[in-house]
């Protein structure tokens, strides 16, 4: 476009006239009729027809660009190799259609907390290492992202929120108000192998309750999953929350005569049964002193397929199957039983769990697990502190953007604004920025032209944000303290007085 072709809605007479209004406080004075006129989008407002006048210089593209160039070469930056535009391996940017998205998730992810009675809280993202040190061989520790900081304290980039949430009620301790329930909403950071839904820095949906020693306590949070699933087109056909107890574990454990202190670390190690062949658990099982006999009562254990066969197992006054048994019996009276399936091969490599355990999972067995939690009693033992029973569960951003985009429910969410407005002359930018201003403190969204732009940019433009109004400030109208108004949905225009366009 030539920056000398600005468009304005009436003739030259009106061209540097002075402005009876500026910034916000515009005060509407006598408007031609409003009559509505029936118009197809592009076409010129009554009366205004496009004229010919020079740019201000500040607005010209040209001298712009050249100013640009003449920076460029200042600072000596032509030919200067260009840097690498990437993110760090395994880190993604978001640029403004990724954050439509990302924001559309979150807010799916924070309406489902309020809607169960959470509150949101939130934790530095960078932590003291030892946070995070655990000796169970967990692959989380291993992955940690850490260094000394200029004052060499161990720091580590948080790979989950469950430690800090720990810190958060540890360090309100007698003041922390209990039951409470919390969510979150973080980055968090492990140093991972890449595969698909899986990188080195994922955002994690986190809710947590503390202080409810019941299976209450999860069957709440497995209902507010089920609620975020539904909220987002999954049904219990695409989904299943695989449940289990890590005192199932325990219960056979006890049997071969596995000592308690070492429980945590066999949790991990038959964690990864599904990853590693059977030898090597059993080597590393051996390692720390259990008897590869254990590894067939451990397999025997997590090929049951039902609460009761495992009530036929472990006894009628094994508390893993009463908790499993009142889970279940919650789950029917919630109604969502049907996206449940007891499962004690899921026994989460994550140390601290003590409790009921589980995770999502696509049923097509292609992805990833999609979020993962379980009950935690003893972690604010383990942090020093006094012990406190804690539920929850950590969601991640990823595996479940793949799976809604395997299901083609993955939503694109649009850049909308309410109305745009455009100054027909670089002498009526001022009164456009308080019309501006007028309608941003009415709370509409409003995009204000910034440069001359031909009327049909301005309708393409207009068009293209899903504009309800394409606002169009010309001088004739002005003197009357009126501006066009094109209903881009109705394609009507009309003139409006300015203390009439905001409702
Ligand atoms: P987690 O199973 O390690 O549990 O992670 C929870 C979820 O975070 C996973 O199911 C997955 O959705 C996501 N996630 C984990 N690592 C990655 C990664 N590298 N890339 C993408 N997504 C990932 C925990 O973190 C526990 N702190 C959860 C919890 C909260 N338990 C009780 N409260």
């Amino acid at each position: 476009m030539l920056p000398s072709q600005l468009l304005r809605p009436t003739g030259a007479q009106h061209q540097g006239a002075r402005q009876p209004f500026s910034g916000g406080a515009l005060a509407p004075r006598r408007c031609v009729d409003g009559a509505r006129v029936r118009r197809s989008p592009g076409a010129a407002a009554p009366g205004a027809s496009p004229a010919v006048s020079p740019a201000p210089k500040s607005e010209s593209r040209s001298s712009a660009g050249k100013i640009a160039e003449s920076a460029g070469k200042a600072s000596g930056s032509r030919g200067s190799a260009m840097i690498d535009t990437q993110p760090p391996r395994g880190t993604r940017d978001f640029f403004p259609e990724d954050m439509r998205l990302r924001n559309w998730l979150f807010g799916e992810f924070a309406a489902v907390s309020q809607g169960f009675g959470f509150e949101q809280f939130d934790a530095p993202v960078l932590e003291s290492e030892e946070l995070f040190v655990r000796k169970a061989g967990e692959e989380i520790t291993e992955q940690l992202y850490n260094f000394e900081d200029k004052g060499q304290r161990r720091v580590a980039l948080r790979p989950e929120l469950t430690p800090s949430l720990a810190r958060l009620v540890l360090q309100k301790g007698k003041a922390m108000q209990l039951p409470a329930k919390w969510f979150a909403i973080g980055q968090c950071w492990r140093y991972e192998r890449m595969t698909r839904g899986r990188r080195r820095e994922h955002y994690q949906w986190n809710m947590d309750v503390v202080g409810v020693p019941g299976v209450e306590a999860e069957a709440e949070l497995l209902a507010a999953i089920v609620a975020f699933f539904e909220r987002v087109g999954l049904t219990a056909e695409d989904v299943v929350l695989k449940v289990s107890n890590r005192k199932v574990l325990q219960a056979v454990c006890a049997r071969y005569g596995v000592p308690d202190e070492s429980f945590a670390r066999v949790c991990v190690i038959v964690d990864k049964l599904d990853k590693m062949p059977r030898e090597k658990v059993e080597e590393e099982l051996a390692a720390i002193g259990v008897p590869p006999a254990t590894v067939d009562g451990v397999l025997g254990a997590l090929g049951l397929r039902s609460v009761e066969e495992l009530g036929a197992l472990l006894g009628p006054e094994s508390e893993a199957v009463a908790e499993l048994g009142r889970l279940f019996e919650l789950a029917e009276g919630y109604g969502y039983k049907d996206w449940l399936s007891f499962d004690p091969s899921v026994v989460r490599g994550l140390a601290y769990y003590t409790g009921t355990v589980f995770e999502g999972r696509d049923r097509a067995g292609k992805l990833r697990a999609i979020c993962g939690g379980g009950r935690y009693d003893r972690l604010l033992a383990a942090f020093g502190g006094e012990a406190q029973p804690m539920a929850g569960f950590g969601f991640g951003d990823a595996v479940i953007v793949e799976l809604l985009k395997d299901k083609g429910i993955l939503p694109a969410p649009a850049h909308t604004v309410d109305d745009v407005v455009v100054p027909l002359d670089a002498a009526l930018r001022p009164a456009a920025s308080g019309i501006a201003t007028r309608l941003r403190r009415a709370g509409r969204r409003v995009d204000l032209v910034l440069e001359a732009k031909k009327m049909k940019w301005a309708f393409k433009h207009a068009e293209k944000l899903g504009a309800k109004r394409l606002l169009l400030v010309g001088a004739s109208e002005w003197e009357r303290g009126c501006v066009v108004v094109k209903d881009l949905a109705a394609f009507e225009q009309k003139e409006v007085p300015v203390a009439e366009l905001a409702p």
